[in-house]
């Protein structure tokens, strides 16, 4: 990929490229919207990524290349927040007003990657994180990871979309062969060692696009918050969904609306399930890792609803192939991938079954992508 991208630099700007890097995507085995409710998630890196080459500019100007769509801005210093129909500059023009109160320098890049976009796999935040490590780099500003974690969070939610930490702080954090066992109260994690022996993990892309701005993820982050206003003033006083137990969900069962209580229900137990699911990791116990899995989708698509009918076919279509452990909905939902766990590795006569009973359902095709777990965001030594 960086020979590609470093030949599209040399052609469009007629010198080579300085720097290269590489941000990866996020998969989450489990810990889905908790990470705004003050939770625990368990996500990684993935080898799938965007990759950068770059420079400094010679003129102060921007000129960015993104070799999968082959769009192009050239934009002058005075001129970057004008308003853009290129959706991936958006996130771009996010992360410089982050960095509005810093001379940065402009530059020439080019990226491009193997990231489905819109796909719960955080292309979005890999290009955020990535353009924030760019800009570190050319100025020579020496944030740590915590600082740039919290940059790409703010530029991110500057968008529009009240998001959680999880995907940037894995993006920046991601270890290969580990999982982050990230507490989102206070940001402490832990690398963990994924299964030991002959697992793996797998996305299905239903390819149902979901743009998390246009969805009803702000609504289920304000549900949340709703839930913990509710609670405070009729049961106890709570920061966030964090404080509440499992023990507390039965005397708020029969109290509160409906609506709220399967809001409030699905993240306290999906809390539950997280930590249960780091004891199977430790204890190398993948069936239990399994029907955890599954617990999670029934929350997430019956008492959370960010599922959709692809992504719950896609889900119940596995419980009878005994290949899969496990599967659920990742990422925001309505649309995007579910991640599946297999013993050993999904065979092609499989992947050809699965591919062909969905294209038949929803007349798509599913992308079947492996994920493992891999290192977060690097620079890359070669110079073009
Ligand atoms: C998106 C957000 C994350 C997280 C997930 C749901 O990926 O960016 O912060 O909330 O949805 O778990």
């Amino acid at each position: 990929m960086i020979n590609t991208l470093a030949s599209i630099f040399i052609q469009a700007f007629g010198y080579k490229h300085e720097y290269a890097s590489f941000a990866p995507g996020r998969a989450n085995i489990i810990g889905e919207h908790t990470d705004y409710n003050h939770g625990f998630v368990l996500p990684f890196a993935t080898s799938q990524g965007i990759s950068f080459v770059y420079a400094p500019s010679r003129d102060n100007s921007f000129r960015i290349i993104a070799a999968n769509t082959n769009d192009r801005i050239d934009i002058s210093r005075q001129d970057i927040n004008n308003s853009t129909s290129i959706g991936w500059f958006k996130f771009i023009q996010q992360v410089l007003k982050v960095y509005s109160d810093v001379p940065v320098t402009g530059f020439d890049m080019v990226f491009g990657g193997d990231l489905p976009v819109a796909a719960g796999v955080s292309s979005s935040s890999a290009l955020t994180c990535g353009v924030i490590s760019v800009i570190e780099k050319i100025n020579g500003l020496g944030h740590v990871a915590e600082d740039m974690v919290l940059k790409a969070v703010t530029a991110e939610r500057g968008y529009g979309v009240q998001g959680g930490i999880m995907d940037q702080f894995t993006i920046f954090n991601g270890h290969k062969d580990k999982v982050i066992m990230l507490d989102c109260h206070d940001n402490s994690f832990e690398h963990i060692d994924f299964l030991r022996g002959d697992y793996s993990f797998y996305l299905f892309n239903t390819q149902v696009k979901h743009n998390l701005l246009d969805s009803e993820y702000n609504q289920r982050h304000n549900q949340c918050l709703q839930g913990v206003d509710w609670i405070t003033s009729n049961y106890k006083p709570v920061a966030s969904l964090r404080d509440i137990t499992l023990a507390d969900l039965q005397h708020l069962r029969p109290l509160m609306d409906k609506m709220l209580y399967n809001r409030v229900s699905y993240v306290v137990e999906e809390n539950a399930r997280v930590l249960l699911t780091k004891e199977t990791l430790i204890n190398n116990d993948a069936i239990a890792l399994g029907h955890l899995l599954y617990q999670s989708h029934t929350g997430l698509s019956e008492k959370y609803e960010v599922s959709c009918p692809e992504l719950d076919w896609l889900v119940e279509y596995t419980k009878n192939n005994t290949a899969f452990l496990g599967a659920r909905m990742m990422g925001g939902g309505f649309g995007g991938c579910t991640i599946n766990l297999i013993k050993g590795s999904l065979n092609e006569h499989t992947q050809n079954q699965i591919s062909s009973a969905y294209q038949k359902t929803f007349g798509l095709l599913p992308e079947i992508i492996q994920v493992k777990p891999s290192s977060g965001i690097m620079e890359i030594a070669s110079r073009g």
